[in-house]
């Protein structure tokens, strides 16, 4: 009877009729970018008629697309979320609407009842690596760490941090004595960073930096030559996204190691939503992407060129 048709119009839904609705937090980073790009190519290949929305970093601007994009009737959202709290109110309205949700790249503190599935790294395992790298790397030297925040109160500033302290913890030749936020961006990592390097005797004090991400790492490295040192070997550099900029500047011996990040969160997302779409395919809470080491040995000018190409 009708309960049944309503099944099978449910089920045969195709991709190519979907419209997806995509809260992006804006464009703070090289690897923000590409994450766009790489969704709206994915949405293109696979016929989703996709609606985009930069928040401009703020939560408020998120909520009102949401809202929108639940008040257009779209058949699923895409929210990057900027900050880890908050979000129960508007994801219980999506689910209220039966329009499914799934989270890219950064995560939320709601109950994971309230979305379809999650896709990212680990990003506590990435802080982790970082800090993993340093403590190789230093060996017994007594090391004075600065660190770069990511977006005050965001899952990856949150968890790349605690990460990193975690790989340091039990070796006491390493510290961090200076950490802020930079806010994910190259303006706000140069900034800080000089900041920094005016607190530890011109940079003198300072013998690495771990950023949460590779354009604040670019920010610092530019702030560290015009302090007179060299980055890369008077201050170590290690951060996190491996966006092609990061391997110019380890080809320059300026930068020492990233964590990479792929920016193409759409295709696992997308991948979930048809087949959730097709035959109710329930995905796994957490799609896990991986996190590779990549160091000054990895041919970084090779790296830049493949990494060119890949929405960047
Ligand atoms: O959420 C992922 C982080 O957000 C990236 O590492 C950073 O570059 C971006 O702004």
């Amino acid at each position: 009877g009708a309960v049944a048709l309503t099944g099978l119009m449910a089920g045969s839904a195709l991709a190519a009729d979907m419209t997806v609705g995509f809260s992006q937090i804006g464009s703070e980073s090289g690897w923000r970018a590409a994450e766009t790009t790489l969704t709206k190519e994915q949405a293109e290949k696979r016929g989703i008629d996709l609606k985009f929305a930069d928040a401009q970093q703020k939560q408020e601007n998120q909520i009102k697309a949401i809202r929108s994009f639940i008040a257009q009737g779209v058949d699923a959202i895409l929210l990057a979320p900027v900050v880890a709290t908050g979000w129960d109110q508007v994801l219980e309205e999506a689910k209220d609407a039966e329009i499914p949700v799934v989270l890219l790249d950064r995560q939320v503190d709601s109950s994971d009842d309230l979305y379809l599935t999650a896709v990212g790294s680990d990003l506590e395992h990435e802080g982790e690596v970082a800090g993993q790298w340093l403590v190789d790397n230093v060996g017994d030297k007594d090391c004075n760490v600065v660190e770069l925040q990511g977006t005050t109160g965001s899952s990856p500033a949150i968890k790349r941090k605690a990460g990193f302290e975690k790989a340091i913890s039990g070796h006491d030749n390493i510290e961090i004595v200076r950490s802020q936020t930079g806010d994910f961006t190259r303006t706000k990592g140069k900034e800080v960073m000089e900041s920094f390097l005016k607190a530890e005797n011109g940079g003198k004090d300072i013998c690495a930096l771990y950023a949460h991400n590779d354009d604040m790492a670019v920010g610092a490295i530019q702030a560290i030559k015009e302090a007179g040192l060299k980055p890369g070997s008077d201050i170590l550099v290690v951060s996190i996204d491996a966006v092609p900029d990061i391997f110019l500047a380890m080809a320059a011996g300026e930068a020492n190691a990233t964590v990479e990040l792929t920016p193409n969160m759409a295709g696992p997302a997308f991948d979930a939503l048809e087949a959730y779409k097709n035959d109710g395919t329930m995905p796994p809470k957490f799609i896990q992407t991986e996190s590779k080491l990549f160091t000054q040995s990895d041919d970084p000018k090779a790296v830049y060129e493949e990494k060119k190409n890949q929405g960047y």
